[in-house]
């Protein structure tokens, strides 16, 4: 299945949204960018997913994060089960969610990033997407994605503890270990020589002693 890689240039795609046409790389603009894509409107998980991104879209915004969703059906569709989204989330029933839905009726996108299920099907027989997450750089680079089935939602807050991770790690010379939260210590890169790391992490260097003798379980206080 064609897909996109760590590293490559996300797809400049052009594409009809509840916002209008967009062009990706515009939309981003400087920003960071979160895609994540859905199965198909008005589908029982779908829908606490996008109300849970809409309810989050401040810490989105706080990380400078611009967040865009896809389903495979038409603006039409994805217009009217926003009003279904926001009445779930306790809102009034408007068509407004801070985020644009990529209209994706014919699969062109969901088949050019790799992103059918082939396993869920809609009545014709034909694959619907996975429900994706894209995270793109302001280099307009891949960052991240994850890949769940259909029938498994997804954990936003996840999602933003991996853009926490990621802006991060962008910024300083670290890798975050299992579990981590923000404010928890990090791991110093191994490719860091330990005098070099002494200089770079002013609030220290601690090494846990282990079998081996190797030096490499380095924490130090979140620089
Ligand atoms: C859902 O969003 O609930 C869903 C969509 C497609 C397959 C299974 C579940």
């Amino acid at each position: 299945m064609p897909g996109i890689l760590l590293g490559d240039v996300f797809p400049n795609f052009e594409a009809n949204t509840t916002l209008g046409k967009i062009t990706f790389h515009d939309y981003l603009d400087d920003s960071w960018g979160v895609l994540f894509s859905h199965p198909k409107d008005y589908t029982p998980v779908c829908t606490t997913e996008l109300g849970r991104a809409a309810r989050l879209a401040g810490e989105f915004q706080k990380r400078n994060v611009k967040m865009i969703a896809l389903s495979i059906d038409s603006v039409e569709d994805h217009l009217g089960w926003s009003k279904d989204i926001n009445s779930y989330n306790g809102e009034p029933a408007s068509t407004t969610l801070p985020f644009p839905i990529i209209a994706d009726d014919k699969r062109e996108l969901a088949i050019q990033l790799g992103m059918l299920d082939p396993d869920e099907r809609d009545k014709d027989g034909i694959p619907l997407t996975a429900r994706c997450v894209f995270i793109v750089g302001p280099d307009k680079r891949l960052k991240l994605s994850i890949l769940y089935p259909a029938t498994t939602g997804r954990n936003f807050d996840e999602i933003l503890r991996v853009i926490d991770s990621l802006q991060l790690t962008a910024q300083k010379r670290v890798a975050t270990p299992v579990d981590w939260k923000p404010g928890d210590r990090c791991m110093v890169l191994p490719n860091i020589p330990e005098e070099e790391a002494k200089a770079l992490f002013p609030d220290g260097v601690f090494t846990k002693d282990l079998p081996s003798g190797k030096k490499y379980l380095r924490y130090t206080p979140q620089p």
